[in-house]
C-alpha cells in the first residue's frame, strides 16, 4: 500500500530557550528533523509532507535538503495537532494510502517500529509505549486488544490518569479517513485545541477499528530543551556505538567513539580511543583509524591506515593501503593506492599517484590569498622531507624533490628536483661564534 509521511514540525519550543526551530537542534552532527524523516523514508513513502510553523524557511530548506522532493506546508497558527495535519492535506490531493504521523522533534523512532506500524492491519493504529513515568502524556483506552479513544492529560479523570500506556503522538491511518475526521474535530477541551488523538474516538464512533501497536519508551522520546538535547545526543551515540560493534567494527574504547548521523563502517576496521567521525565519512572493511582523529566528509580504502592525531576534511579520499600518520591533514586530495604520508604534512587540493612518498613536512602551497590552486603528483613519486609544493605545480611520476625544496616549477617524470639554496661549510667557524658570543654575554652582565 502507498504511504505518505506527515511530519509536524511547527513547533516553537521555548524551553529550547534559542532563536533556532527546535527541530534544526542537531543529533549527530544533523538536524533531529533529518531522523525522523531518515526513519520514515524506510517505508519508501510516496510522499513526504513537513508541516513547519515557527522559523518556517529554515525548516524548509533543511527538510529539502534531506529530501529535495518533501513539501512544506505553513501551519500559520498553531491551533494543535489536528489543526496541523490539517494543514498537509491539500498536499495529498490525489494520494491513495495510508498517512503516517510523525513528531520532527521525535528523533529515535525506528524504522522497524514504523514498518510494524505500517504492517497492522486496523483503520486507526497508534504508537503506544509503558511509560516509566505516564506524566502529561496522553493515555490509551483500551478494551482488550481495542482502542478506544485517546485522551489528554488534560481533559483526563483520574482513573484516567492512572493508565501507563501512553500515546507517543505516532498514527497510522487512510488518508482519505484521515481528511473526513479532520474535518469533524472541534476545538471543545481543556486546551482550547484541535487534538489530532480525538480522530481514534471519532473512528469508533462509525464504527471502525482501531488498534495499538507498541515500542519502548526510548524510542518516543521528544526533546523540549538543553538538557533533553544532551541526553539525545548520548543516546544516538550508544546506538551508534552498539551498532558499529554489531556489525563487526572494533571500537577499542567505544566511549571515546563519536559518530554523526551518517557514519558508516566496514567490518573488521578497528577504531581506535578519541576518534571523531564528522558527517559524510566513509571507512572500509579492515581500515585502521587510530587513536586520537578528526575525519569530516571522506573516504578511507580497505586497509588504509590513518593515524595517530590525523585530521582527513571532505574531499579526502584515501584508496586501498595508504598510511597517513601523525599530524597530517588531508583536504579535497586523492590518494592513490599504496601512498605513504607519514608525518606532519598538509595536502590540499591534489591528487598523488600510487606508492608515492611524502616526506616528513611537505606542504601543498594551495592558496595564493585569492584563490586555491592544484597539486599533482605522480606515481612512485618521492617528495622529500620539508618540500613545499607550490601550486599549481606538477611532479611527474618515478621523480624526487630534495629535501627543504620549493617547487615552484613542474617536474618532468624521472627528474630529480632541488630547489633550495647550496650549502657552503666554513672549518671552524662554529667555534669561533661560539666565543665570540659568550664574549658579548659576559660583557653585557658586567654591565648590570
Ligand atoms: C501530543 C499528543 C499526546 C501525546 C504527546 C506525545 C495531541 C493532542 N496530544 O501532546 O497525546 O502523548 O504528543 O509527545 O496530539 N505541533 C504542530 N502544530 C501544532 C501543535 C503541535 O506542529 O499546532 C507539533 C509540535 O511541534 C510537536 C508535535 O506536534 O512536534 C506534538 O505537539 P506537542 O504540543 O508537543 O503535543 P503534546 O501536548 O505534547
Ligand atoms: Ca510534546
Amino acid at each position: 500500500m502507498a504511504t505518505a509521511l506527515i511530519i509536524l514540525a511547527a513547533g516553537q519550543g521555548t524551553r529550547m530557550n534559542s532563536d533556532r526551530p527546535k527541530v534544526l537542534h542537531p543529533i549527530g552532527g544533523v538536524p533531529m528533523l533529518w531522523h525522523a524523516m531518515a526513519a520514515g523514508d524506510s517505508l519508501f513513502p510516496e510522499t513526504t509532507v513537513v508541516v513547519t510553523g515557527h522559523g518556517a524557511e529554515a525548516v524548509e530548506k533543511a527538510a529539502k535538503t534531506h529530501n529535495p522532493e518533501a513539501i512544506c506546508v505553513l501551519q500559520a497558527e498553531r491551533l494543535g495537532t489536528g489543526h496541523a495535519v490539517r494543514q498537509a492535506m491539500p498536499a495529498l490531493e490525489g494520494f491513495s494510502g495510508r498517512a503516517i504521523v510523525l513528531y520532527g522533534d521525535t528523533p529515535f523512532i525506528t524504522a522497524e517500529t514504523l514498518e510494524r506500524l505500517a504492517e497492522a492491519r486496523a483503520d486507526v493504529t497508534v504508537l503506544g509505549f509503558e511509560a516509566a513515568d505516564p506524566g502529561r502524556y496522553g493515555r490509551l483506552v483500551t478494551q482488550g486488544t481495542a482502542l478506544e479513544r485517546i485522551v489528554e492529560w488534560k481533559d483526563a479523570t483520574e482513573a484516567e490518569r492512572a493508565i501507563r500506556l501512553c500515546n507517543s503522538g505516532v498514527m497510522a491511518i487512510d488518508a482519505d479517513l484521515l481528511a473526513g475526521l479532520l474535518s469533524e474535530l472541534t476545538n471543545d477541551n481543556a486546551a482550547g485545541e484541535y487534538y489530532l488523538t480525538d480522530v481514534v474516538g471519532l473512528a469508533r464512533a462509525r464504527g471502525l477499528s482501531a488498534e495499538v501497536v507498541t515500542c519502548d519508551e526510548a524510542e518516543t522520546l521528544g526533546i523540549n530543551a538543553r538538557s533533553e538535547l544532551a541526553a539525545a545526543e548520548v543516546a544516538f551515540q550508544a546506538r551508534r556505538r552498539a551498532d558499529a560493534m554489531e556489525t563487526g567494527v572494533t571500537l577499542l574504547a567505544p566511549e571515546s567513539t563519536f559518530f554523526s548521523f551518517d557514519t558508516v563502517i566496514g567490518r573488521d576496521a578497528v577504531i581506535g580511543p578519541n576518534v571523531v567521525f564528522g558527517p559524510g565519512v566513509t571507512i572500509e572493511s579492515e581500515a585502521e583509524i587510530r587513536a586520537f582523529c578528526h575525519l569530516e566528509g571522506c573516504h578511507v580504502s580497505r586497509g588504509a591506515t590513518v593515524g595517530p592525531f590525523a585530521r582527513l576534511r571532505p574531499g579526502a579520499e584515501l584508496a586501498e593501503d595508504v598510511h597517513v600518520g601523525n599530524f597530517v591533514e588531508i583536504k579535497n586530495a586523492t590518494l592513490d593506492e599504496g601512498v605513504k604520508v607519514g608525518h606532519l604534512t598538509y595536502l590540499g587540493d591534489a591528487h598523488v599517484g600510487e606508492h608515492t612518498n611524502i616526506g616528513a613536512g611537505t606542504v601543498t602551497c594551495n592558496y595564493d590569498g585569492v584563490s586555491k590552486h592544484r597539486t599533482t603528483i605522480g606515481a612512485r613519486a618521492f617528495i622529500g622531507s620539508d618540500t613545499m609544493l607550490v601550486a599549481p605545480v606538477k611532479v611527474g611520476a618515478d621523480a624526487m624533490t630534495a629535501s627543504g625544496s620549493v617547487i615552484t616549477a613542474d617536474v618532468p617524470d624521472g627528474a630529480l628536483a632541488v630547489g633550495r639554496a647550496r650549502q657552503e661549510t666554513k672549518p671552524g667557524l662554529a667555534v669561533k661564534l661560539f666565543e665570540k658570543l659568550k664574549a658579548a654575554k659576559a660583557r653585557k652582565l658586567a654591565r648590570r
